[in-house]
């Protein structure tokens, strides 16, 4: 296998050509197609540079990254004290969760007021040093926006709430009940029963289609727009990077409040299952997308825009793009982050789909985050849980889609699921006890060492309990081991930004039929060697064969970057090439 060293700095050469290249043409000549097998599609990079392209994006939970202060949750400052790990592993911007002001319910995703930052996590001054700092590190800070719906303690809902005529009581969604304790329809709320709350003071109902203490805004009312178009200003003059849109496709209602259809069964609240069908991506949502593109294209840097909205079928999540590319950048691929099961065919044909949009918009790919449980148990089976981590890490970051990590999946930490119903803090947990138990479990403490706070802080009482899995699994060990997760994880990163196919090529499928093993080129159109990548998705070696002259790709011999486990040598043939179990192997094509 080449060391590290040798590979970075053979690629950086490359690297270096190819990017005066990419400066001197202004549009990058899309890779010529005419030598691909027909019915082998190619995605191609079409648009200038964009750094967004590029990055790797690295979500962080401030309650539970880093403590500064000793009081058992992560803030501000202990985020900027973690820069410099977070430049280590190759993070080229950071995703951090709300951080406003807020009482908490939902742990930030109900702000009581977008222009301020939350005393627990810090001052406005941290956040500005904290952007500074990162900016220095040349790392980019995203915001998270959360234009559904305010927290009950926002002062827009205070007047909203305070009478019938108040100038804010269009500002959210008030409705009549059918009578005396008959909400206005059926609708649900995401987090368990009716999704109206009735209100003694003016004596109507207000629509959450989160918890009660998140009413939704009023999308359909312009003071409202306005409003929260002023808030993206007020965060990019800041210096902000962009923003993950929370909860999008909700924004609108129907407004002859239908009654969602009823399905069969109930869910884990007791109610029973239904279509969110007249809550969720109604067509307007789309002309929200593109006003706050041109709030965000107004600003110097290229700001992104990065949608949280668990798109239904892969028309819907392609619609986000826009029709012209001018909605959103990177819309988040829910479809692939919840395959749920190593599945290469699967894996293959939502790669298809999202590689082959019909905007050529860029995918944006993640495995977990703070609302789904870790990706170690959730694709582990529970023997090669380890040697699985690092083959979804390899599968999250060697296709052209943008990769989002979320804090500590680079450790191989795992859900920690709390036990009794006592523990619970995420409310949904304690509504849905036991089936469903809350987001706690992928939310707990980073793990940096393996003291009594695992390095994340040194309170008496953390916020949520540091898991015993922090002993073995934590950034101090794992720095050190060159066999660790962290290791594959910033090995790969290296690879992704220092060879040229793996951070400009376009994306190929090979060896379609093939039930087991996911394979794929990565190839540049530009003279630099193609990169094969091989994840075998099951419990048994395979044995792997390329035929790669029909996709115009030159050599007959692999040149290993890395391989896990281990290959015997670090030049293979494309014949007859043993991969273990879970094994991945990514090679230069020679
Ligand atoms: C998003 C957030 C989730 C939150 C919900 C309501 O889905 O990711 O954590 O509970 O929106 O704001």
């Amino acid at each position: 296998m080449l060391t590290h060293e040798r590979s970075v700095s053979h690629h950086f050469r490359g690297g270096l050509i190819l990017l005066l290249l990419a400066v001197l043409a202004a549009v990058p000549a899309r890779p010529q197609q005419s030598d691909q097998p027909k019915a082998t599609p190619q995605s191609s990079q079409t648009s200038a540079d964009l750094w967004w392209k590029h990055a790797v994006i690295y979500e962080i939970y401030p309650r539970s990254f880093q403590d500064s202060n000793g009081d058992g949750v992560g803030d501000i400052n202990g985020i900027a004290s973690r820069l410099d790990y977070l430049k280590d592993l190759g993070v080229d911007a950071i995703w951090i969760t709300p951080m406003y002001p807020s009482p908490q319910i939902d742990f930030g995703y109900d702000i009581a007021d977008y222009e301020a930052i939350d005393p627990q996590y810090g001052t406005m001054a941290d956040f500005d040093h904290l952007v500074s700092e990162a900016n220095k590190r040349t790392i980019r800070v995203i915001m998270d926006w959360v234009p559904n719906h305010t927290s009950d303690q926002n002062a827009w809902f205070l007047e909203s709430r305070s009478s019938r005529d108040n100038p804010k009581r269009d500002w959210y969604i008030w409705r009549d009940g059918k009578g005396a304790g008959k909400p206005p329809n059926n609708w649900q709320s995401w987090f368990g029963h009716s999704a109206w709350q009735f209100d003694e003071k003016t004596g109507q109902y207000y629509y959450h289609h989160f918890y009660v203490q998140q009413p939704d805004l009023n999308w359909r009312n312009p003071e409202v727009r306005t409003a929260m178009y002023d808030v993206l200003r007020f965060w990019l003059d800041k210096g902000v990077a962009g923003f993950r849109m929370d909860a999008v496709s909700r924004l609108f209602e129907d407004p002859k409040l239908h009654d969602d259809p009823i399905l069969p069964g109930k869910n884990a609240f007791g109610d029973p299952n239904i279509q969110h069908k007249y809550t969720d991506n109604l067509p307007e949502v789309h002309e929200v997308l593109r006003e706050v593109r041109q709030v965000v294209d107004k600003y110097p840097g290229n700001p992104v825009l990065i949608s949280e909205a668990d798109e239904p079928t892969i028309e819907d999540l392609d619609k986000m793009y826009g029709p012209n590319n001018d909605e959103v950048q990177l819309p988040m691929d829910f479809k692939i982050a919840d395959v749920n099961k190593l599945s290469a065919p699967e894996f293959r044909k939502l790669l298809d789909e999202i590689e082959f949009n019909p905007l050529d918009g860029q995918p944006y790919f993640f495995f977990s985050n703070h609302d789904q449980s870790r990706t170690w148990d959730r694709y582990g089976d529970g023997v090669h849980n380890d040697q699985i981590a690092k083959l979804m890490a390899a599968l999250l970051l060697t296709t052209h889609a943008t990769p989002q990590l979320y804090y500590g999946e680079e450790l191989g930490m795992r859900t920690t699921t709390p036990t009794r119903i006592e523990d619970v803090k995420d409310p949904v947990g304690r509504t849905g006890w036991p089936k469903d138990k809350g987001r706690d479990g992928e939310r707990t403490p980073m793990q940096w060492d393996d003291s009594k706070d695992a390095g994340f802080s040194t309170a008496a009482k953390t916020w949520l309990p540091i898991p015993p899995s922090a002993a073995q699994y934590n950034v101090a060990l794992e720095e050190r081991d060159p066999n660790s997760i962290f290791s594959f994880y910033k090995h790969v990163i290296a690879l992704r930004k220092d060879v040229p196919a793996l951070r400009n090529g376009s994306y190929v499928a090979v060896n379609r039929d093939d039930p087991n093993v996911l394979a794929y080129l990565r190839k540049t159109g530009h003279g630099a060697d193609s990169v094969l990548v091989a994840l075998n998705m099951s419990a048994e070696p395979r044995t792997v064969s390329f035929r790669l002259q029909g996709f115009g790709v030159q050599g007959n011999s692999l040149q290993v970057l890395v391989a896990s486990p281990k290959q015997a040598s670090d030049q293979l043939p494309l014949e007859n090439i043993q991969i273990a179990p879970f094994g991945v192997l990514i090679a230069e094509v020679k």
